[in-house]
């Protein structure tokens, strides 16, 4: 059966376009390798790493395809991972649990929606039974979700009789999710934000691996309460914003930034580029119609901590996603002090310390 592209960006009802581009589904099918599906369904097991933007995706191009409006860039993190076994076969519906619980509703329509495209591009039927298990709290803006689709990408796949190679991986996590495309690989990633309308060429791809530069983040958490609205719907919010335009044409210079403080392994720079993308991104917000505002008086205090513990010497540099936790990027040698500065903020629950992790595995 000839690979139809869906991974790479094409939603079912776009097969047809694609049926019609003899070149790239060639070019597609080298990169899909196809396994006879097995009559016995063997569950996989895969766990994937979070990601941490450092330059951040905020707006999409194309919502069906989860296409940025701007490419990005991440560390992935060691530690903060989920685990996702996937089996395919009997049952009449599929069957999620996510961390001991029956999925229902919207969370379990979500995963069902993934493993269709799965099930289409492997040509199978069968419903599946997937389980979830997460050391990363869910939905407080700990881009849990971001792990999860990687997981899910890599062992559903596996699971229906497919290898796929990276960028296909890659542009699978990305439909679950957008930010899950750069939880497959290691290390320092980027997301780009591809031209094509059907988004085969906005895929992640590794910039450094985790050991190409041994640095730290440190995570304040300041709320573990759910978060009001969904890095979904921000987004949306932030396309009402008369901020929106400037941060979308600013990314390609942060990029640029970025990619070469990585590459000179200068904390500095990388650092201050960092920061400067999450308070644009929060500034696009702020602006919106109705405004939105992640922040809790706490994520203001360990902002100014940073700030403070800088001016005092330590080379320490935030960066918030969506949610109220302050993410700190340090030396090693400074994680220690950092995590002490953040610990007595008040309104701080927990802090966390993350080195650089590696990309999704299958693990069983
Ligand atoms: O992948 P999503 O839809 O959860 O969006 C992620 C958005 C941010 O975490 C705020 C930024 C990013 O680049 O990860």
């Amino acid at each position: 059966m000839p690979a139809t592209g869906i991974f790479l960006g094409l939603s079912l009802t776009d097969r047809s376009r694609v049926v019609g581009q003899g070149p790239d589904v060639r070019e597609l099918s080298q990169r899909v390798t196809r396994r006879p599906p097995g009559m016995a369904a063997a569950p996989t097991t895969a766990r994937a790493n979070v990601n941490l933007a450092l330059v951040k995706y905020w707006g999409k191009r194309d919502p069906a395809l989860n296409l940025p409006a701007a490419g990005s860039i991440s560390l992935t993190l060691d530690g903060l991972s989920v685990e996702a076994s996937v089996a395919f076969g009997g049952g009449e519906a599929d069957r999620v649990e996510i961390d001991g619980v029956l999925a229902a509703g919207e969370e379990a329509q979500r995963v069902t929606g993934f493993l269709d495209l799965v099930r289409a591009e492997a040509g199978r039927r069968e419903r599946a039974l997937v389980e979830t298990r997460s050391t990363v709290p869910r939905g407080v803006g700990l881009a849990s979700s971001a792990a999860a689709f990687a997981a899910l990408a890599l062992a559903a796949s596996r699971a229906a009789g497919l290898a796929l190679a990276p960028p296909a991986l890659s542009a699978l996590a990305r439909r679950g999710s957008g930010s899950a495309a750069r939880s497959i690989f290691g290390g320092f990633v980027e997301w780009q934000r591809g031209e094509r309308f059907d988004g085969r060429d906005s895929v992640a791809e590794p910039l450094a691996p985790p050991d190409f530069w041994d640095v730290r983040v440190v995570v304040a958490m300041t709320s573990s309460a759910p978060k009001a609205v969904s890095s979904r719907a921000g987004m949306v919010r932030a396309a009402t914003s008369p901020l929106y335009p400037a941060w979308v044409a600013g990314v390609e210079a942060d990029l640029a930034e970025a990619r070469a403080a990585i590459r000179a392994r200068d904390l500095e720079a990388l650092g201050l580029i960092a920061e400067h993308s999450a308070l644009t991104m929060h500034a696009v917000g702020l602006a919106a119609r109705p405004p939105l505002l992640y922040w809790r008086g706490a994520t203001v205090d360990c902002l100014h901590r940073v700030w403070a513990l800088r001016a005092e010497g330590t080379p320490a540099f935030a960066t918030i996603d969506a949610g109220p936790q302050v993410k700190v990027l340090c030396a090693p040698a400074d994680a220690g002090r950092v995590a002490e500065a953040l610990r007595v903020v008040p309104g701080v629950e927990r802090v966390l310390t993350c080195a650089p992790g590696c990309g999704a595995e299958v693990v069983a």
